[in-house]
């Protein structure tokens, strides 16, 4: 169960890419945006951005800072992120970066330490940055009033038989992942603090992010592959009933204007390398 997270979440990252390219980032846009501003980025800084995904904190970095590489995993979001203008993309693994040393002034990492054993990949963000450098990472905090609403309701009408790719895909899932070993925000810091980092600073924010109507907030969470193979594996007539009870559901939620705004909860953390 243990071995093998890393091949598992690759192949969910890669399945992920187009989907996230189109209804995802544009979801996190304002999650990100307001997370570099937050990073305190200077002109003469060289940035390196972890998980970067399709390039959203590398593109809002660059012309902030001197230089900016942006580095995925995934061969489809690396090439998503370039496609979309990020700065030097390469493709590499948080758990061994194929770079030098002290090359980098700062780190970003948004929603990306959360998909790795942190025991391997916080020593390497240490390993990257110069004596002095900054690491800022943005990480999920507790689920938000909006989230549990569209799971619960997707829990609701989920197929009780699934078949063999669903049963695997739910099993996947709830498999073991060294994350999950972190219950609070100062295990994060622990963490941090055992790979060497000082300084560590922890921010619980909860930034807004609108959406015209509440059928863009419910694409945008059906727009992540598991949640899309749920809604995909039920007979026509009852998916039909769950898409209609998402719309009802959400729809009470959202302001006379009918924009839905969401409210997810976010633990910034910042840390230094000592000089
Ligand atoms: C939730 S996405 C966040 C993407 C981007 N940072 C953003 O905010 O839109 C997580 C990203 O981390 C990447 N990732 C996960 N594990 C990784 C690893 N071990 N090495 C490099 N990238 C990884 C995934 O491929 C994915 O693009």
């Amino acid at each position: 169960m243990r071995a093998d997270f890393r091949g598992r979440l690759l192949a969910y990252f890669e399945e992920a890419a187009e989907s996230y390219a189109a209804y995802i980032e544009p979801a996190f846009f304002p999650l990100v945006e307001s997370f570099v501003d937050a990073a305190g980025l200077r002109p003469g800084d060289a940035v390196l951005d972890l998980g970067t995904g399709t390039g959203l904190a590398a593109r809002i970095a660059a012309p902030r800072c001197r230089f900016v590489a942006a580095m995925d995993f995934s061969h489809r979001m690396a090439v998503i992120a370039a496609g979309r203008s990020a700065p030097h993309v390469f493709q590499g693994d948080m758990h061994c970066l194929p770079l030098r040393s002290a090359a980098f002034d700062v780190v970003l990492a948004v929603l990306a330490f959360n998909s790795t054993d942190p025991a391997r990949s916080m020593p390497e963000a240490y390993r990257a940055l110069r004596p002095g450098g900054r690491l800022a990472m943005q990480e999920w905090g507790t689920s938000d009033e909006l989230s549990v609403l569209l799971d619960d309701t997707l829990a609701e009408y989920a197929v009780e038989d699934p078949g063999p790719d669903l049963a695997a895909r739910r099993e996947a899932r709830f498999a073991y992942h060294p994350w999950d070993e972190f219950e609070t925000s100062t295990d994060i810091a622990d963490e941090l603090e055992a790979a060497g980092f000082e300084h560590v600073e922890i921010d619980v924010v909860t930034p807004e992010v609108v959406f015209e109507e509440a059928a863009d907030f419910i694409r945008y969470k059906l727009a992540w592959p598991f949640r899309r193979a749920e809604v995909e594996a039920m007979p026509a007539e009852v998916r039909a009933l769950c898409l209609s009870d998402l719309d009802e559901n959400l729809s009470a939620l959202a302001l006379p204007s009918g924009k839905l705004v969401w409210q997810p909860n976010l633990v910034r953390v910042f840390a230094q390398k000592p000089r």
